[in-house]
């Protein structure tokens, strides 16, 4: 007999019945009855003399509102709970549940599960390539998602804001879609199988101004060209003003200004904790991006062991907090060990130069952390305004942000620290954002080298490289300083210029952080730093570009070109000095001129980059092919004439004659 299929479980299940025993169907209908509808649906627990599923579907029916508040309290979480259930009217149409409820579609999926099972797999990716399956954890999709949304947020998209997501079925995806749940972002997937014109269509219907894609699709082993198709389709809609493409594919392809790598631009977003600027060798400052759990864990470690601070302690950073030094060892390292931390907001010599001492002595400070150029300063001033105070507070004294010559460390360990206090000379960066380098901690009685940072971090692996690029592996030698292994400190980007904070940390050596510092590792392995290798110099523990100097510089009107460097200064480590070559016909005392350039820098930068000297000459030493050639220069004020060096690539070796004598009537003034 036919049957149409729809019956034949009806007829089976009938002709089962007719052979079946009693006493299973017996067994059958008490299970039935002991049905237990609060252990089936913990939702239902509180639906009085509700049992069986039968009475339970009935009672969603009949109490529809009880049930669905039940339901909805129980199984999502809410940021506010709702006050109506449900204000519905079929008849107009109009449908509304949950009313004043407010929740995050992102946070139900994904945070909850974060918070009880952070490692359980979310998703399983069953790629187009069988076989290269792969999973995600909650965790990793939660950061994916976080990264993402911060990205949308970052680039403008708002809350009620439409984002159009034409990719085939990723991870990336999904994030997507999560992303703008997080955000409050609506999102619109369009099928990766969709035409360019049928993607156009919806994107102008939704309004969206992000399109996020992938670069190519890959769907039974063929090739699709997704962000050829989003190019065609966005031509036809003015309100797309930018395009994430994800790579899926190797392949590179077109990119115009709307367009932005999507992985690339989620690296740089990280959990952000603060932009810090600060030199580089060109003349823009570059926005050092540090992020929350790898910065702070590495400044409190650091502050915890480096200076041995211990609870109840009082450590007394003097750095500024406009600098990093004040950031991670002012602010960050002493409260996240919870210690008490000084704010420094005085001068070393403000109202007398034993205004540290004093202090260390009033506050009873246990740690001091200071910057060479105040030392150096101080130890002109005498001995007689460190022994005025009690200093017997004093466990350990630091040392940042240049090297501290042997006469300045001697002092600060003999006078201040009366010989008991081991003098830490640590060496870091706004990049590295912790100490890296530093003499403890070490074992008790190990050795303390005066003027020298020595011994690397725990998770820090400094390396030497000469300059081919290969690691010298021996002792006594000298390098560039580089970094083989990344820690929980560094930097995560330059705001808003990833491919500059690649180009300038990580291309130098591959592989490899470089530090843009030389260093000499000793006989016994120890590290001392010997100073910048770019155009950076340290004015009193400042970093500051010499090109951004001559930006500034070069802005005064009757300035031709100039050529900033530094030179040794006996106190603020080095100091600035400025060659200038006056515009053709400019009739200005050179007297006003140094000072309207030294206004003008102090103006746009600050006063500590004003030049201490300028120097008015003709022209400056440049290669055939127009360079300035520095090094030269440096010479000159470095009075070192006798190893200027090969001049056989030079112009006109003349000037290099006129700048030597301009130099020499500078300093006889
Ligand atoms: C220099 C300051 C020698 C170095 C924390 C580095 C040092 C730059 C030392 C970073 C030291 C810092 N010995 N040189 N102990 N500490 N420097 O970013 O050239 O303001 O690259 O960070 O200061 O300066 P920044």
């Amino acid at each position: 007999m036919w049957l149409p299929c729809r019956c034949a479980a009806k007829y089976v299940a009938a002709s089962f019945s007719r052979g079946v025993s009693a006493s299973f169907l017996h067994a059958l209908r008490r299970n039935r009855s002991s049905w237990n509808a609060a252990a089936f649906m913990p939702e239902s627990s509180g639906f009085e003399g509700v049992s069986g599923r039968d009475a339970l579907h009935d009672y969603s029916v009949s109490h529809s509102e009880s049930f669905w508040a039940a339901v909805a309290r129980q199984r999502l979480s809410w940021i506010r709970p709702f006050d109506v259930v449900q204000d519905c009217d079929l008849s107009q149409g109009r449908i509304s549940w949950f009313e004043g409820g407010k929740l995050n579609v992102s946070v139900n999926c994904l945070d909850r599960h974060v918070h009880t099972c952070p490692e359980r797999v979310a998703l399983i990716w069953e790629r187009d390539e069988q076989g290269s399956e792969v999973r995600y954890t909650y965790k990793e999709l939660l950061e994916m998602t976080c990264r993402l949304g911060n990205l949308l947020r970052r680039q403008g998209v708002k809350k009620g804001d439409c984002v159009t997501i034409y990719m085939p079925t990723c991870p990336l995806a999904v994030a997507s879609m999560l992303a703008c749940a997080r955000i409050g972002a609506a999102h619109n997937v369009v099928f990766a199988g969709f035409s360019a014109e049928a993607l156009a269509e919806r994107i102008r219907d939704a309004q969206s101004s992000t399109v996020i894609t992938v670069n190519q699709g890959v769907r039974g082993g063929k090739i699709t060209e997704l962000k050829r198709t989003v190019d065609a389709a966005v031509r036809s809609c003015p309100s797309v003003q930018q395009v994430f493409v994800a790579m899926r594919t190797e392949k590179q392809v077109e990119m115009t200004d709307r367009d932005f790598v999507l992985e690339e631009e989620m690296l740089k977003e990280d959990d952000v904790l603060f932009l810090l600027y600060t030199s580089g060798s060109t003349g823009k400052p570059k926005g050092l991006v540090h992020t929350q759990a790898g910065y702070l864990l590495y400044a409190a470690f650091t502050h915890r062991y480096v200076f041995g601070y211990h609870d109840g302690d009082v450590f007394g950073c003097v750095a500024d907090i406009g600098w990093i030094t004040g950031h991670s060892y002012t602010v960050y390292g002493p409260l996240a060990n919870g210690g008490t931390t000084v704010l420094f907001e005085s001068t070393p010599v403000y109202p007398d130069p034993g205004r540290y001492w004093e202090m260390v002595e009033r506050l009873r400070i246990n740690q001091f952390y200071g910057a060479p150029t105040a030392i150096r300063l101080l130890i002109k001033y005498g001995d007689q305004w460190v022994k005025k105070y009690d200093r017997s507070s004093l466990t350990t004294l630091g040392s940042v942000g240049e090297p501290i010559n042997t006469e300045a460390w001697e002092w600060y360990n003999r006078v201040v620290g009366e010989g008991r206090c081991p003098v830490v000379d640590t060496w870091w960066q706004t990049e590295t954002g912790g100490i890296c380098i530093a003499p403890k901690p070490s074992e008790p009685d190990a050795e303390i080298v005066p003027g020298m940072a020595m011994r690397p971090f725990f998770g820090i692996k400094p390396v030497l490289m000469d300059t081919e690029g290969k690691v010298l592996t021996s002792n006594n030698t000298s390098g560039a300083l580089c970094m083989a292994q990344p820690w929980p400190g560094m930097a995560r980007t330059i705001h808003n210029n990833h491919q500059r904070f690649i180009e300038t940390y990580f291309q130098p050596y591959p592989g490899y952080f470089f530090t843009g510092d030389g260093a000499y590792r000793s006989e016994k392995g120890y590290y001392q730093i010997t100073g910048r290798l770019d155009d950076v110099i340290n004015v009193s523990g400042h970093r500051i570009g010499t090109a951004e100097i001559e930006d500034v510089v070069n802005q005064c009107p009757a300035v031709a070109e100039s050529a900033v460097i530094g030179y040794s200064h006996s106190i603020k480590g080095q100091g600035v000095y400025a060659f200038v070559v006056l515009k053709k016909g400019v009739d200005i005392q050179e007297a006003d001129i140094s000072k309207q350039l030294n206004n003008m820098v102090s103006e746009k930068i600050a006063k500590y980059a004003c030049p201490e000297f300028v120097q008015f000459a003709k022209r400056l030493p440049k290669t055939r092919s127009g360079k300035i050639m520095r090094r030269v220069l440096r010479k000159v004020v470095e009075c070192d004439l006798d190893s200027l060096g090969d001049l056989s690539t030079l112009d006109d070796p003349a000037a290099v004659q006129e700048i030597i004598k301009g130099h020499e009537k500078l300093l006889s003034k």
